[in-house]
């Protein structure tokens, strides 16, 4: 295939910057199975201290960490209470059922909010006949939410009840640092009242790889045995690691231009007469070009051909995110090609 001008399909089509790269040939490695990988620690603690935790573990992937956080914080035949379009329970090809043995109680939530009443309502103790509820789900941003944000007042009211219930408190900040830098709640706020919480560094972070867990000391050496279980122990993954700490330094501010680069796209795509099916909130635009006469598949056809990528959604809509690899000047470009293609109809 070759490659796009312009790739909106997702975050995690960002290459790693020159700069990134230098970082990558210069860290310090060792077998980081053999917890012998001291560009890893340093990331872990990185990552700790910045989310106020005990203890975090490096992981290759966003979905590995959600799974090593069910397995090690659930039993078979429990259930895990989340949203309907939680990543964890549509996207995962059915995982943590398969690992945890767990099933989700999923709830219907506008951009994945669900409401403390809509959690205490699910829950279920656990009888001879019903399966006990044991964990709470929630993801910071929502991705097929459509980025949205959870506002921390809304955010802890659903973290304490599920304290309160008993449950462990997870959240899949697959995006986290886009809520932290939209809302400027830092990120140890946001995961001070849960027990696991983890972010990616290969979506607006653009590292290549990685994902970093946190919590108790006894969650991350379960998490760790997981991980292992998983074939998720590495070796030279100091490797990785150097481009996840340079991204931490150097990527996590500039964020808010990805936001800023959405915005503008959902505002010029609303005067040439797409619909936006969802409010954007950090880096992602849900939108129709139908009502501006073209369908999905001819109007991501079309824009295809002129080097610009998008994703049709499975709803049917189009999902445009921006990332590091995505300047403002290709936003205005994205627009223009777009009128041009409208207009063709
Ligand atoms: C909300 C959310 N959670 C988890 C993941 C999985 O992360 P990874 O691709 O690092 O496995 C994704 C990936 O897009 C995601 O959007």
């Amino acid at each position: 295939m070759t490659r796009p001008r312009i790739d909106l399909h997702s975050d995690t089509a960002t290459r790693p910057t020159d700069a990134m790269r230098k970082a990558i040939a210069d860290a310090e490695v060792g077998d980081e199975q053999m917890g012998e990988d001291p560009t890893t620690h340093a990331l872990e603690q990185r990552v700790a201290d910045l989310l106020g935790k005990p203890a975090a573990l490096f992981l290759p992937s966003g979905s590995m960490a959600n799974k090593v956080s069910i397995a090690a914080q659930t039993n078979a035949g429990d259930v895990v209470i989340c949203d309907r379009q939680a990543h964890v329970c549509r996207w995962e090809s059915g995982g943590p059922s398969i690992i945890g043995g767990i099933s989700f109680e999923p709830l219907d939530a506008p951009g994945g909010r669900y409401t403390p009443d809509q959690l205490r309502q699910a829950y279920v103790a656990g009888t001879k006949y019903q399966p006990p509820t044991t964990m709470a789900w929630l993801e910071q941003t929502h991705n097929h939410g459509g980025g949205a944000v959870w506002a921390l007042a809304d955010y802890e009211a659903v973290t304490a009840t599920a304290t309160s219930l008993g449950l462990a408190m997870h959240v899949d900040g697959a995006r986290l640092p886009n809520a932290v830098v939209a809302t400027e709640v830092p990120f140890h706020r946001w995961a001070a009242t849960v027990d696991s919480i983890w972010f990616d560094f290969s979506k607006g972070l653009g590292a290549p790889m990685g994902a970093v867990l946190a919590g108790s000391g006894d969650f991350i050496e379960a998490a760790n045995r997981y991980k292992y279980v998983l074939g998720g122990a590495l070796r030279q993954s100091g490797m990785v690691a150097a481009a996840c700490l340079y991204a931490l330094d150097h990527h996590v501010d500039r964020l808010a231009d990805d936001h800023a680069n959405a915005t503008r796209l959902a505002e010029g795509l609303t005067d040439l007469g797409c619909a936006l099916n969802k409010p954007v909130e950090s880096n992602m635009v849900y939108f129709d070009p139908a009502p501006a006469g073209l369908g999905t598949p001819a109007f991501v056809s079309v824009m295809t051909t002129s080097g610009i990528r998008f994703t049709p959604s499975p709803s049917g809509d189009i999902r445009a995110v921006t990332h590091l690899d995505v300047s403002a000047d290709d936003i205005e470009d994205v627009l223009r090609t777009a009128e041009a293609a409208l207009r063709q109809g």
